[in-house]
């Protein structure tokens, strides 16, 4: 199959790439950067230079595709992070119209079946709904729980104040995922056949309390008594402007910890869950090891 991959080398693309080269597929990996062709070269894969940015670039790089793997990079430098998803968004159904592509996987994430509430989550939701418009394109929601990654946000906080902590109670269940499950999940989803219409695959490979995540990365370095601390929304926008981010990322993340703490994000992910990935915890807590090492 000739599949196109975007997200460049990035925590979920390189490993899907890497993936379904492996599986004797043409592969294509865009990236915004011309210094990354080589290394996505060596992959075997071929290498698009151009950005989501652009519509025409886009349907040009789709030509000829079996199926597109269409993720929006961090939309957090961005002044107005929904509005940032709904322009790539709209660029990648024009592109997927223009050269008439039939089967796609859209990143998602858990809590975008809700349109409000959200923060950083409501673009995923409104790609999903703009995608969902295409007639007779075969569409899967592909909709990964909390990056592992995420964590390593909080390297600092634990330097400096020997804490973890988050507007997000120390008991409330939530479910992780490493980008190499989100990536296994992708390239099943994109290699197997599937007819007309939409549907939704939720991707996790642990389910955890922030009480046990502090618990076991505390282990991992050395800190054993490393705890969980619950802020209150407010403290949690105070911290986040005090560590320079702007006004609206810093809401954007406030409200995805407080629909996580109040059930809402998680919702639809509990009624729906997945048979859970390899990576648990525990093996994640290594890589946040040797990450914390080198900061
Ligand atoms: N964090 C979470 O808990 C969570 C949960 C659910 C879903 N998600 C979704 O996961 C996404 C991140 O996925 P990821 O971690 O695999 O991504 P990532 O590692 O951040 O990589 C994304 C790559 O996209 C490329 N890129 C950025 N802007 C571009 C542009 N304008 N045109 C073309 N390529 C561009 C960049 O590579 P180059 O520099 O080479 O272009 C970047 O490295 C988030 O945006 C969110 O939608 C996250």
């Amino acid at each position: 199959m000739k599949i196109i991959v975007t997200g460049s080398l990035g925590n979920i693309s390189k490993p899907l790439a890497a993936t379904l080269v492996q599986q004797g597929h043409a592969v294509t990996v865009i990236s915004s950067q011309p210094a990354r062709q080589a290394a996505i070269e060596a992959l075997g894969a071929t290498a698009a230079i151009g950005t989501f940015e652009d519509a025409d670039f886009l349907a040009a790089t789709f030509a000829g595709a079996d199926a597109v793997y269409a993720m929006v990079a961090s939309g957090y430098r961005e002044p107005d992070s929904r509005v940032y998803f709904q322009r790539i968004g709209r660029h990648y159904a024009q592109a997927i119209r223009q050269a008439g592509v039939g089967r796609v996987v859209q990143l998602s994430s858990w809590g975008a079946h809700l349109d409000h509430g959200t923060g950083g989550i409501l673009g995923s939701h409104d790609v999903e709904e703009i995608l969902a418009e295409l007639p007779g394109l075969a569409l899967t929601h592909l909709r990964p729980t909390s990056f592992y990654t995420n964590y390593y946000g909080f390297i600092g906080m634990i330097k400096a104040a020997g804490i973890m902590g988050a507007n997000c109670g120390e008991d409330v269940r939530v479910a992780l995922v490493h980008p190499h499950d989100i990536a296994a999940a992708a390239a099943e989803e994109l290699t197997r056949p599937a007819g007309p219409g939409r549907t939704v695959r939720y991707v996790a490979s642990d389910e955890r309390t922030p009480t046990e995540v502090a618990q076991v990365l505390g282990a991992a370095i050395g800190r054993p008594d490393l705890r969980w601390v619950a802020f209150s929304d407010e403290q949690m926008r105070e911290n986040l402007l005090k560590n320079g981010l702007p006004p609206s990322t810093a809401a954007d993340i406030v409200d995805i910890y407080a629909s996580m703490n109040s059930g809402a994000l998680g919702e639809d992910y509990w009624q729906h869950r997945p048979t859970l990935g390899q990576v648990k915890l525990e093996d994640f807590a290594q890589e946040f090891a040797a990450a914390f090492g080198n900061n």
